[in-house]
């Protein structure tokens, strides 16, 4: 595309923004309600609401309260929900047993929301972070986070999702050969109808702080995530792993954190134009909820700008802590 440019005065582009119906006939991006995926934390517990420090706006629900905010959500027209468990520590183990157990929490969750609201669709997050006593996506043996052990726990962890309902699995470990041995594994149960949204190119980021506090997870994380989760500095390795996680069964891909890797984003939809959604993360969030809060910022309208960045960049949605309320601007 070679963009054609007048000389002053026969171009004027201010002549293209001198009323909010010319600025709407020549917007290039929208964002709407169905481009939104919403993330919410459940716990234990009856009739629970619990806000989240580190997160304002955002909290963790009981069961049944999950069932009641995918109602509203659903009836404000998002799409889908995704299921992340706040899980005590005193539950948490070497093992990761309660990953595939078929009645822990997010099970529990995924039936109460397919029962009370059909028509929603449910992700849920693969990965044995919430479950380890020592916070790492994987196993962990001798200090080294090991891969094909951990694969074949997260299989059995999405087959238990896929039989309660879920709708998308999310794995969201970075282990290699995951996605190739969810799909095989789903094809084989009879789930062929299962989609995976693979957190593609997910990088060791600094920005997912808040989230590990919602899950309970800092406490317990020893070390850091850089041998599995991608080094911020690099881009051909994000396109390497896209490509990879699409032929491996992939239906659609992920780059987190959001903001920070819009050129991330613009490269995968370029090279590949498959299903793109990028997550913009409670670190994300946080910031703009923290400034919002001191009178820094407007937040509703950053909120909204930030998520028409994401559109602009390639992205065909967002998962965003700020889906309610994103939702409820656009409807007005
Ligand atoms: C865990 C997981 C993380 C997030 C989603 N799934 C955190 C991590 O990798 O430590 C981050 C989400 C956020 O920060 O909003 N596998």
């Amino acid at each position: 595309m070679k963009p054609v440019v007048a000389p002053f005065p026969a171009a004027r582009f201010r002549r293209a923004r001198k009323s909010p119906a010319m600025r709407a006939l020549i917007r290039e991006n929208t964002l709407s309600v169905s481009d939104l995926i919403w993330p919410v934390f459940v716990r234990d517990g009856v009739d629970v609401e619990e806000p989240i420090d580190s997160m304002p706006g955002v909290s963790r629900r009981s069961v049944d309260r999950i069932a009641l905010a995918a109602r509203e959500a659903a009836e404000l027209g998002i799409p889908a929900i995704c299921l992340f468990p706040y899980i005590d520590a005193s539950l948490k183990t070497e093992d990761c047993a309660g990953a595939w157990d078929p009645d822990n929490l997010v099970n529990r969750a995924i039936r109460a929301v397919k029962d009370a609201v059909p028509e929603i669709a449910v992700m849920t997050d693969v990965a044995l972070d919430p479950y380890n006593i020592n916070g790492h996506d994987g196993f962990v043996v001798d200090g080294e986070i090991i891969n094909d052990a951990t694969v074949e726990a997260l299989v059995k962890m999405t087959l238990a999702q896929a039989d309660a309902g879920a709708d998308i699995i999310g794995p969201s470990d970075m282990m290699d050969g995951r996605i190739g041995a969810m799909r095989s594994a789903l094809e084989a149960a009879g789930h062929q109808n299962v989609l995976i949204l693979s957190y593609a190119a997910k990088f060791s980021s600094a920005f997912y702080g808040p989230f590990r506090d919602a899950v309970g997870a800092s406490g317990a994380l020893t070390g850091d995530k850089n041998t599995y989760q991608m080094d911020p500095a690099n881009s051909n390795e994000a396109l390497r792993l896209i490509e990879r996680d699409l032929n491996e069964g992939a239906d659609m891909v992920m780059i987190k954190p959001g903001m920070p890797y819009l050129d991330i984003c613009r490269q995968v939809k370029d090279t590949f134009g498959a299903p793109t959604y990028a997550y913009q993360v409670s670190g994300e969030y946080a910031m703009i909820r923290a400034a919002a809060q001191n009178g820094w910022i407007d937040g509703d309208k950053v909120m909204l700008e930030s998520l028409m960045a994401f559109r602009r960049a390639g992205c065909d949605g967002v998962l965003t802590y700020f889906a309610l309320d994103v939702a409820r601007a656009i409807n007005g």
